[in-house]
């Protein structure tokens, strides 16, 4: 009997133990200078995200391709400014890649994010799915 109690005990804390280790927010790498030894490989076939560093010049082109996509997709409700409010949508300046995959892929925000505004007036965008890369470095830029 106490044996079956202790084990029924030591089942449920490795239970417990395992949803808690599940559930934990998995913590963003710390930048790491693509120089070190200790530089984790690529996440995804991003150039935001890969270990090598984007040329000045590719940096540009995917802030101007953003730019555009900006102007033609965004605009409307955004603003020219993403620094300020639009007619419609918050302003946008500085949104993460998550945030933004979230908002025009899904139509969601990232576990955990407060959104600007409460209202569902943004439909999902599937397909610039292409495009987000350059949307992140455009609204990340430091100069618009
Ligand atoms: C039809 C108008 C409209 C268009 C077009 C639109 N948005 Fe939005 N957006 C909104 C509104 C309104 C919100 C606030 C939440 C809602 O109502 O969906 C929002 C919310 C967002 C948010 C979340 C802001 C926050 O921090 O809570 C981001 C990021 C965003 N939009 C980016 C974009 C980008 C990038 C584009 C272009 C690819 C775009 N939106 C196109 C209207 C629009």
């Amino acid at each position: 009997m106490r044996n079956a109690a202790l084990f029924a005990l030591a089942a449920s804390l490795l239970i417990s133990g395992a949803l808690a280790w599940a559930k934990k927010p998995k913590a963003s790498p710390a930048p790491t200078p693509a120089s070190s030894p200790l530089a984790k490989p690529p996440l995804a076939a991003d150039p935001l995200v890969t270990a090598t560093p984007l040329a000045p010049a590719e940096l540009e082109a995917l802030v101007k391709r953003g730019r555009v996509l900006y102007q033609t997709r965004c605009v409307v409700c955004h603003g020219h400014d993403p620094k300020e409010p639009g007619t419609l949508g918050p302003e946008v300046h500085g949104a993460s890649r998550e945030l933004l995959e979230a908002r025009i892929l899904h139509e969601s925000y990232p576990p955990g994010y407060v959104p600007k505004r409460s209202t569902r007036a943004m439909k999902p965008m599937p397909e610039l799915a292409s495009g987000i890369a350059a949307l992140h470095a455009y609204l990340n830029a430091r100069e618009d």
